[in-house]
């Protein structure tokens, strides 16, 4: 859909022509997952599809939110600050609660949104739901806020208005994507540095396994409190707040503080993943695909066994692809427990890849996977 269809759609579910529009997109995360949490770096990229937020001012104190992807719409002033809501206006009226509280007149507002980013993927719809809208509100109230504040802001409505302790990876990346590059971002200090995304002769190709993420949201919160008791035990002998500050080395020399096996791997895995960022990016910026492809496998892998966050549908599509002919790396991005995988594809062998790739997974679980040539975009944006 394009801006003038949806300005119709506008037009047509208000009675009147939007004022302003905005844009967030969505993210993939090259590598680097469940690492944020743990103080470690990630590796995402800003995706060409996102979240589109058409808005214009109403005569009263209400916003009445609308969308072309969900069903539920709503008309709602601040009481629905303590009602929460279950519906997908949780992600807005969170980012709203934390501008009122901040002092900020959120209210009066018409508001459409429809995204392209295919929901519960694991590419960050949500965020970019929150994203574009802290970007309106930023705009339209004056409150000059920067856009690595607006990721603040849009992760803490995450944490404590919809309940998911998400770490800062997803809003960060929305917020601050650019143009053919990845962020490399440390999630304990927010240093950040843009790497262009060198790939030549190879496409970043997404697979979507079009299994919904079903206890996503509470088994991703089980495994932050994993993290952080593993992190009670360590502390007892080493002075560290996060589990990626420790080498794998220092870890294997302290892992048997941790008397919990399951524990053990999870801590494991944050950190070992953590190194394999740092490996990836130097690897990148060396032009050594090889080199990262492998990094990737090798995410994967952790990823399945030692934080076991994948299940049947991302391990054979991940298998699948990594056995392809031009395939130099493919692992699962984002949180998991379905989603999305990530594969580095020779541009020759892209359609092959696609239609082989999608046949044998479709045997083996009886799902279509969905398939996108990764278009790396630019972060949250102001249209008019
Ligand atoms: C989700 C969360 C992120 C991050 C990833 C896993 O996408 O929102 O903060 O933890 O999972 O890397």
């Amino acid at each position: 859909m394009d801006l003038q269809a949806l300005e119709n759609q506008f037009k047509t579910l208000f009675g009147k022509t939007p004022e302003y529009a905005y844009f967030a997109p969505g993210r993939v995360n090259l590598i680097g997952d469940h690492t944020d949490y743990n103080g470690g770096l990630v590796f995402p990229c800003a995706l060409s599809f996102g979240t589109y937020l058409l808005a214009a001012q109403r005569d009263d104190r209400h916003n009445a939110f609308r969308s072309l992807n969900f069903e539920y719409a709503g008309t709602t002033d601040a009481t629905a600050f303590s009602n929460k809501p279950k519906e997908w206006i949780a992600y807005p009226l969170g980012v709203m609660k934390e501008f009122a509280d901040l002092g900020h007149p959120v209210w009066g507002y018409d508001l459409l949104y429809y995204g392209n980013i295919p929901n519960g993927a694991g590419l960050s719809s949500s965020a970019s739901i929150e994203m574009v809208t802290a970007t309106m509100l930023n705009d339209l109230t004056g409150a000059g806020l920067t856009k690595v504040e607006l990721a603040q802001l849009s992760q803490k409505a995450e944490n404590q208005f919809v309940g998911m302790n998400c770490g800062i990876m997803d809003q960060f990346a929305v917020g601050m994507g650019k143009k053919d590059c990845a962020i490399a971002l440390d999630c304990a200090t927010l240093h950040y540095e843009y790497v262009p995304l060198v790939l030549d002769g190879y496409k970043l190709i997404i697979a979507n396994t079009n299994k919904r993420r079903g206890l996503a949201d509470s088994k991703y919160n089980e495994r932050r409190s994993e993290c952080e008791e593993a992190i009670k035990y360590i502390s007892t002998q080493h002075n560290i707040t996060h589990l990626c500050q420790l080498t794998e080395e220092e870890f294997e020399a302290c892992a048997s503080l941790i008397p919990d096996e399951t524990i053990r791997r999870r801590a494991r895995h944050a950190i070992s993943e953590n190194q394999r960022v740092i490996r990836a990016i130097t690897a990148l910026k060396a032009g050594d695909l090889t080199t990262f492809g492998q990094l990737m496998n090798d995410s994967h892998r952790s990823l399945k066994e030692d934080y076991e966050v994948t299940g049947i549908e991302l391990d054979t599509l991940a298998g699948e692809s990594q056995q392809f002919p031009g395939v130099l790396g493919s692992r699962m991005t984002g949180a998991g427990f379905g989603g999305c995988t990530v594969s580095l594809v020779q541009n020759g062998q892209a359609e092959a890849y696609i239609r082989e790739v999608g046949k044998n997974y479709q045997a083996k679980t009886g799902l279509e996977a969905t398939f996108y040539i990764a278009q790396i975009g630019e972060g949250a944006y102001k249209l008019y």
